[in-house]
């Protein structure tokens, strides 16, 4: 398949989840998570690290909602604002919901250009709105996402050839469902909570994946103040 390498990063607790009380009392990292995929001297060079709806919303556009002019008519195909970027953060929004104020978003020193992925039903009113600020969007899929068409065009019209798969559990697990995920960075914090309302680092959603199992092969292990950095190979 045409696309670029994909290791999914993230950050757990003990527990495997990706969010919550546990993260109030400090992960303890001191910025390694970070630094091993985001900084000059880490061990990945991504051109682009692809994060679901939620996390962006969480993260970056703070729940907003986008301003629609409904008459707005858009040309069809894809629309690409910028393909200069040294870095790209991609978001999936199949149904055209992220509110952005600006085409670009930081993220500790890492400064990126915003990439959106929709499919065929997105509305041409949304489409417009992203023109409109510079965003560059990607049409992948009719009316569900194609997976593997998006990071094909990442590939050919950005020229990604390694992305970060960024969570959160939704989307990593739909990803390595269809076998589209290469590899597994955890980087997994000395703490808990025990929470049984977060989510975790994988979680199956009716129609976009399933509970059937994965393997993993331990490739490495690394340790430093109490986190342990594991990467594992995912067996298909
Ligand atoms: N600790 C870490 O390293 C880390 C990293 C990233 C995120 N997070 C945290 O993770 C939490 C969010 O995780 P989450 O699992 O609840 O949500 P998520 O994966 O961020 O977003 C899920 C949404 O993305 C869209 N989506 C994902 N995969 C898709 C696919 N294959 N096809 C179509 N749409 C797809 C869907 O949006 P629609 O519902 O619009 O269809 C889905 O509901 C946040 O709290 C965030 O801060 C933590």
């Amino acid at each position: 398949m045409n696309r670029p390498y994909v290791f999914c990063h993230m950050e757990t607790s003990l527990d495997g989840k990706i969010t919550g009380p546990f993260m109030n009392i400090g992960t303890g990292d001191d910025g390694w998570f970070y630094e091993e995929a985001f900084s000059k001297h880490g061990h990945y060079r991504m051109q682009g690290w692809l994060s679901g709806r939620k996390t962006t919303e969480e993260n970056f556009t703070d729940h907003r909602k986008p301003r629609l002019d409904p008459t707005a008519s858009v040309p069809a195909g894809d629309y690409i604002a910028d393909d200069t970027a040294d870095k790209y953060y991609i978001s999936i929004d199949t149904h055209g919901v992220l509110g952005w104020e600006r085409p670009t978003i930081d993220y500790g020193e890492t400064h990126a250009a915003v990439i959106e992925i929709l499919t065929e039903r997105t509305g041409a009113a949304y489409k417009a709105f992203l023109r409109s600020i510079g965003i560059s969007y990607l049409v992948a899929g009719e009316k569900e996402l194609d997976a593997p068409l998006a990071l094909s065009k990442l590939k050919d019209l950005f020229g990604m050839e390694t992305i970060m798969l960024g969570g959160g559990g939704i989307l990593n697990w739909s990803f390595i469902k269809q076998g589209l995920c290469d590899e597994l960075s955890l980087m997994l914090a000395p703490a808990a909570d025990g929470s049984p309302d977060t989510p975790a680092v994988f979680q199956a959603v009716p129609g976009l994946s399933d509970t059937q199992p994965v393997s993993f092969t331990l490739t490495s292990v690394e340790e430093r103040k109490s986190t342990v950095w594991l990467r594992y190979r995912i067996n298909s």
